[in-house]
């Protein structure tokens, strides 16, 4: 059951200038052979760690315990976590956590006082575990969260009984997160040490609530690991699914212009897929600086989109507007569940076609349609192909771009570990909320107040 990646729709012959030329294409090859060698290099040094982690068998394991435990004693998890913490875990629940026995899974990671109340109230605290999840162990919307979930869990259920609702996923050694698991006793599991959030889906932060909520997390990462094995064996870095859909975005990118990549699923279930694809893709590469040093402010913009819905809103921008953009469908052969749509209305030839055939045979036409609408118009445009929707197949998807980010990357010569732009907004948080140490920042927040103009502000 293997995913396959449909290139053909990029390609010149097929949409003209905006698409990859023969040329192009021969030149990646090398480029790519070398990203290649790169990247297995940094495997061997240990510096890759989220590339391995299909083959770390430790973390499974004991994911697996606490899980099986979690399902004997509550009916719902609610995960408290943001950004890495929380997307990946969102990506499968939606799409694969179906599993029977499994919990209820929830993940907060808004902090609107309506969302997060309202959650609570509907919560029975009782029936309830929550799996605070912070790599950091000290990220300003998840400790409020934790904080909020703490107080009442003592208030209601008491002193002794309220950890037993509490399993912490934390660094295994560092941050506040942990000093507190240590000072207090709570169920913890570690983050591995080398994985940052947005790669960490295959760690116990990805894997504890999709196993709690009845996810066979045994076929996610034998998903993984089957893409990784594919990359490996690959003759040519053409023949590696990551690495040539990084080649042909980074070439799309660079020289055509192509600056959003539109992630368009034909699949409910994968929209929340495209979230976390949304964070990785932009996370990692949307840099100001590249390894040099030199300012190159590289980055691919990611948006979301949800077939069919989204060619009733935005496909008319994507078919006619500015020729920015390359499309990466996500489409599912065989959605599992079909429903037939009976043959009515026969004679209104506008209606009646549509009988005897199935919502997913309509979903699949109209993946099929939207593609060669692009097509015909000259906006380039992939497809990633599921044979089916289960963790097997998740787990190849989620390697894959995890890999093609990580290539990108090293073809744009940035780091795509790290999120430096995102540091002075939470210090500025910081100021605004009062924690001690970042002064400085208090006092430009102040600046940047007065600095307003009234007459600005209609
Ligand atoms: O990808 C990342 O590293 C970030 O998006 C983090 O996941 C996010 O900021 C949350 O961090 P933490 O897990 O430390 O709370």
């Amino acid at each position: 059951m293997a995913v396959r990646l449909d290139l053909n729709a990029l390609l010149a012959t097929a949409v003209g200038v905006d698409g990859l030329e023969a040329g192009e294409v021969a030149e990646l090859e090398p480029r790519l052979s070398r990203v290649r060698e790169d990247l297995a290099a940094r495997r061997t040094a240990g510096t890759l760690a989220f590339a391995d982690l299909p083959h770390r068998r430790d973390d499974v394991r004991r994911v697996l315990e606490a899980a099986a435990d979690a399902r004997t004693r509550f009916d719902s998890l609610v995960v408290l976590g943001i950004g890495g913490s929380a997307l990946g875990i969102r990506a499968v629940t939606n799409a694969v956590g179906t599993g029977s026995g499994g919990l209820r899974v929830t993940v907060a990671d808004s902090i609107d006082p309506e969302s997060f109340g309202g959650l609570l109230g509907q919560l029975d605290l009782k029936r309830t575990l929550f799996n605070v999840i912070s790599k950091s162990g000290e990220t300003a919307e998840t400790m409020a969260q934790f904080l909020i979930v703490r107080d009442r869990l003592l208030r209601e259920l008491g002193a002794v009984d309220y950890k037993q609702h509490l399993i912490v996923t934390t660094d295994a050694k560092q941050g506040a997160l942990r000093q507190i698991v240590n000072d207090e006793g709570f169920h913890s599991l570690p983050v591995p040490p080398a994985v940052g959030g947005r790669f960490s889906v295959l760690t116990p932060v990805g894997l504890f609530p999709a196993a709690a909520g009845g996810v066979d997390i045994d076929e996610l990462i034998a998903g993984a690991a089957s893409m990784d094995e594919r990359s490996t064996l690959a003759e040519s870095p053409l023949a590696d699914p990551a690495l040539v859909l990084a080649g042909a975005l980074w070439r799309l990118a660079t020289t055509h212009r192509k600056s959003i990549v539109v992630i368009m699923a034909y699949c409910d279930r994968l929209a929340a897929t495209g979230d976390w694809f949304c964070q990785l893709w932009a996370e990692s590469l949307g840099k100001s600086v590249d390894l040099s040093g030199a300012v190159v402010e590289w980055g691919q913009t990611p948006v979301r989109a949800v077939g069919p819905a989204d060619q009733h809103s935005q496909l008319q921008l994507f078919v006619e507007g500015p020729r920015d953009k390359v499309v990466l469908f996500l489409r599912v052969e065989d959605h599992g569940t079909e429903i037939d749509v009976p043959p009515t209305y026969q004679d209104l030839e506008s209606v009646g076609y549509l009988g005897g055939h199935t919502l997913g045979e309509l979903l699949n036409a109209e993946q099929r349609a939207t593609e060669l609408s692009l097509v015909k118009r000259g906006r380039p445009n992939a497809t990633l192909v599921l044979p089916a929707l289960n963790a097997f197949t998740l787990g190849q998807m989620f390697y894959l771009f995890e890999m093609a980010t990580v290539a990108v990357a090293a073809l744009a010569g940035v780091d795509p570990f790290g999120q430096p732009g995102v540091e002075e907004g939470k210090r500025l948080t910081y100021a605004l909320m009062g924690r001690p140490g970042v002064e400085a920042s208090a006092t430009e927040v102040e600046a940047w107040l007065a600095r307003k103009d009234a007459r600005y502000v209609v």
